[in-house]
């Protein structure tokens, strides 16, 4: 048997010649297999994935889903599944007039050595079982577009999971490294996410340049210090092109969390006083509000022991009211939706110089008018953190700002004045770019195919 491999119209047609009596020869063509791999960005807030087609080496197609899976209330009522993943998540939650267990932000429990499992309508699922949900999620929806199942992956990872500690570190991508295996992957290399922004954004480039990637999503703050060169996109010898990593555990999420804090916790009764005995008057104590200002906490803490302080602190305050709202938002899960009005006031102040805190649901009611100066104020502890992190990550690894010939900025909180304003005080002389905020990663890592020569 001969063939011979033509392209025609991009796909890959091998044609069959196959000399068989009585007939002189038989003429099949059968297409051969694509092939693919997939770069899979998954993020604290979004995750995406991009289909890098290995013949014209060039992105297929990208998806992305927010990192969200809603198991419902009562499972079977609605789907034969007993969740639903990303956007039908929020949908179907709010549908179940939020009574299910809705999960955000699973990436940050990778690294929590104290979490082992939570137990969801009777089924134990660990770190990796929720990771593998989203992963298989995406995996299926680009499945369905390739028409293929491809096993392929370059799954990015942040440059610290965690504060910087070897051992929560090693955990957490070994976590999602199974999470992978459960979701379908057998081929998988790991890669920093933003040595994949700054592929990307490689692609982009006509000469070779000293690039500072910095890439600000959700969770995490990531640094890498690279030369790129626009001859070298795709090929296979990377490593002496990195010369620093580095990344901080503060994102998008720290503001929100901050903002709660600050301007959300007062109307759940933060102020409150109770009697703690006769005629000794206390306010309540401050780490109850600590579990309603983190998703982490907020997913995955014990609702029943607190509740029981919670409904004493009430009775003992006199049922005030504010407090009550505490009550309210703990017994109908309503952390989300006061999170979502949150990150709308954020989003609406990266444009404007005042926004409107809002929330109304049952009897909680916010209506308070933010300056812009007022939410910089709120979230500058957690800007000065990167900007001094950053300080130190250039300091250690002896890079000057003469040493930047551009700044590459990605992810959704990049897009945020006061870090915007960070960029440009310290680095006023650099070109400063940005690419697809929530695709970039993704993409960068769909190029790092080179991975699997080692
Ligand atoms: N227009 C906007 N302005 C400011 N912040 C935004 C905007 N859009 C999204 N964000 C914030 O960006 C963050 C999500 O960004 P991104 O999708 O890059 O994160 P991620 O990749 O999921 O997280 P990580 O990389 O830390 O795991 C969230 O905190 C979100 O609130
Ligand atoms: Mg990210």
């Amino acid at each position: 048997m001969k063939f011979l491999k033509k392209e025609i119209s991009g796909s890959v047609v091998s044609f069959f010649f196959i000399f068989s009596p009585p007939f002189k020869f038989l003429l099949l063509y059968v297409p051969s297999m694509k092939k693919f791999l997939y770069g899979i960005d998954f993020g604290t807030t979004n995750s995406a994935l991009a289909i890098y087609d290995e013949e014209t080496r060039e992105i297929h197609n990208t998806i992305i889903i927010p990192s969200l899976i809603y198991f419902y209330d009562q499972p079977g009522a609605v789907n034969t599944t007993n969740y639903v993943v990303g956007e039908e998540a929020i949908t179907a939650y709010l549908a179940d007039n939020m009574k299910g267990r809705f999960i955000k932000s699973v990436k940050q429990i990778l690294s929590r050595s104290s979490f082992s499992e939570t137990r969801i309508q009777n089924k134990r699922y660990t770190a990796s079982d929720l990771v593998a949900i989203i992963l298989r999620e995406l995996k299926n929806r680009a499945d369905r577009l390739i028409g293929q199942d491809c096993r392929k992956a370059v799954i990015g990872r942040p440059v610290f999971f965690d504060d910087d500690d070897v051992q929560k570190d090693t955990l957490a991508q070994t976590r999602l490294n199974k999470a992978a295996e459960i979701a379908g992957f057998t081929d998988v290399r790991f890669q920093f996410e933003p040595i994949g922004a700054a592929f990307a954004y490689e692609k982009s480039l006509v000469k070779k340049e000293n690039v500072l990637v910095a890439d600000l999503g959700g969770g995490t703050t990531d640094f890498t210090y690279l030369v790129l060169d626009p001859e070298k996109v795709g090929s296979k010898d990377r490593k002496n092109d990195m010369m620093a990593n580095g990344g901080i555990y503060v994102g998008g999420d720290s503001f929100d969390s901050t903002f709660m804090w600050e301007k959300g916790t007062p109307y759940f009764g933060k102020n409150t006083q109770y009697e703690a005995s006769p005629g000794k008057v206390l306010t309540v104590p401050k780490s109850l509000f600590t579990n309603i200002c983190s998703w982490e906490q907020m997913n995955f803490f014990n609702g029943l022991r607190i509740k029981k302080d919670i409904e004493d602190y009430y009775y003992f305050s006199g049922n005030d009211p504010q407090f009550k709202n505490l009550m309210t938002l703990i017994e109908n899960n309503l952390g989300y939706s006061v999170f979502q009005s949150i990150e709308k006031t954020k989003i609406m102040l990266t444009n404007a110089d005042t926004a409107m805190f809002k929330y109304h649901k049952m009897s909680i009611n916010i209506n308070e008018e933010i300056q812009l100066i007022d939410y910089e104020q709120i979230i500058s502890k957690d800007v000065d953190r990167v900007a001094s992190y950053l300080d130190e990550f250039m300091l250690h690894n002896g890079i000057t700002p003469r040493n930047i010939d551009s700044l590459f900025l990605t992810g959704g909180t990049s897009m945020v004045g006061s870090i915007q304003k960070l960029f440009k005080n310290k680095f006023p002389h650099v070109n400063l770019n940005s690419g697809d905020n929530f695709k970039s990663v993704a993409k960068g890592l769909a190029y790092s195919g080179y991975l699997f020569e080692d």
